[in-house]
């Protein structure tokens, strides 16, 4: 068994200049396994808080006067960090410590127990196949929370190569789209900057349906046929568009307020005009009646709970009931630990509910993410599409390549 012989921590930056934190682990006195925790702009009104008093040394602090308590653990194993975590830290949401603690520390122990045993990360977390590849959602173009203004409502367009077999192949047809798009909207946009949101796509003065039409052009001008080679996907964020007091979405760079039954058949045109694979957030947090609508309508469309279900059993339960998602996001932060997500993940599957597993918006160069999606099946990968911290997850999926372990891609 590898077990915890250290631990440090300290504050870093992630890759929006915000300070977070970053703890190494080491195991059996030298493997040292590194995670830093990433940070939403779109965040879940029920997602765990990442730390506590918004503070990441307070998070730190309360950290090191615990620490003795992890070591001699089993770095390979997520449920024995979680019930320390938990025995220290009472609370659900891990409102003493913070989120950002139990995911760096959970994800630093299984690094170096990954390194200990000469094992990819997945292999500890899924110990027997089939392994398969996610297909990457490569965020194309967007505006809302990620960008600013004059940029769409909707928060990210993405791409989906749903017609490939391999995973460099997918990330090469996600690139091209990219770089169309940026040549789409500099033809109807000569001052177009190049601007881009957080995640790497493209922030034009657009509204949605010119956006959803460029989106479309690129594809198109790629010479892939759209929902046949390549697939688009909306991640609408739309508890951000949702005014609880007018009950109204208000797409405020547009100009227009929709409500609730407005806002369901505008998503259903969207589906069903742009041959959606993806549909996230599509309405507010609260409304699972309404998701359930949209999922009964669109059975083939991935209709996905993001800040409806933050990556909580309990609200992966009441989806379940409700049969409000067909497509669940996996935010290891937004739970807190590893194990909490992993227990996630089996509450989805269990239910049908296929599982995206997904970056957040300001991020590190870490890479584990891709082995959290191969190691709980997840269908896609959402890791954005250009920038370094972006990057270093769409390259590892290359570098998990040269195991024979991983039998192609995701059946959708
Ligand atoms: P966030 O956005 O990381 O800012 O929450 C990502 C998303 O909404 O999918
Ligand atoms: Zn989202």
């Amino acid at each position: 068994m590898p077990s915890i012989t250290g631990i440090k921590s300290r504050t870093v930056f992630d890759s929006r200049g915000a300070k977070t934190i970053e703890i190494d682990v080491i195991t059996d006195e030298k493997f040292s396994g590194r995670a830093c925790a990433p940070s939403g702009a779109s965040v879940g009104k029920y997602e765990a808080q990442s730390f506590p008093k918004n503070s990441p040394e307070k998070a730190l602090d309360v950290l090191k006067a615990n620490e003795i308590k992890f070591i001699g653990l089993d770095a390979a194993d997520p449920k024995a960090v979680f019930e320390v975590l938990r025995s220290i830290y009472s609370t659900e949401t891990y409102s003493l410590v913070g989120a950002a603690v139990a995911y760096a520390l959970s994800l630093a122990s299984v690094q170096s127990a990954s390194k200990a045993l000469d094992t990819p990360m997945f292999t500890l977390l899924k110990p027997h196949g089939p392994y398969r590849f996610p297909f990457p959602l490569g965020n194309i173009l967007g505006g809302g929370a990620h960008a600013g203004p004059g940029t769409p409502d909707i928060q990210e367009i993405l791409a989906c190569p749903v017609g490939v077999r391999d995973i460099s192949e997918a990330l090469e047809m996600n690139f091209r789209v990219h770089k169309e798009v940026r040549k789409v909207i500099q033809a109807n946009d000569e001052d177009f900057t190049y601007g881009r949101g957080d995640e790497g796509g493209w922030a034009p003065k657009a509204d949605n349906d010119q956006a959803l039409e460029i989106a479309e052009r690129a594809v198109k001008n790629c010479g892939f046929t759209l929902g046949d080679d390549m697939s688009l996907g909306i991640d609408f964020a739309s508890s951000t568009l949702w005014d609880a007091k007018a009950q109204v979405y208000n797409y405020k760079r547009q100009q227009i307020t929709r409500d609730r039954y407005k806002q369901i058949d505008y998503v259903n045109h969207l589906i069903k005009n742009y041959k959606l694979i993806y549909a996230e957030d599509p309405v507010n947090e609260e409304d699972f009646e309404g998701a359930a609508i949209i999922t009964k309508d669109n059975k083939r469309c991935l209709v996905t709970g993001d800040d409806m279900l933050v990556t909580n059993v309990m609200r992966a339960k009441r989806a379940s009931e409700y049969k409000a998602c067909s497509g669940a996001i996996l935010k290891v932060n937004q739970a807190g630990s590893l194990y909490d997500a992993m227990n996630f993940a089996k509450e989805c599957t269990a239910n049908g509910i296929k599982l995206i597993t997904s970056h957040r918006s300001g991020e590190s160069i870490d890479s584990h993410l891709v082995h959290i999606a191969i190691s709980t099946d997840s269908k896609m990968l959402k890791a954005g599409i250009v920038g370094g911290e972006r990057v270093a997850k769409l390259n590892e999926l290359l570098r998990l390549r040269e195991y024979d372990l991983i039998d192609g891609m995701a059946v959708l």
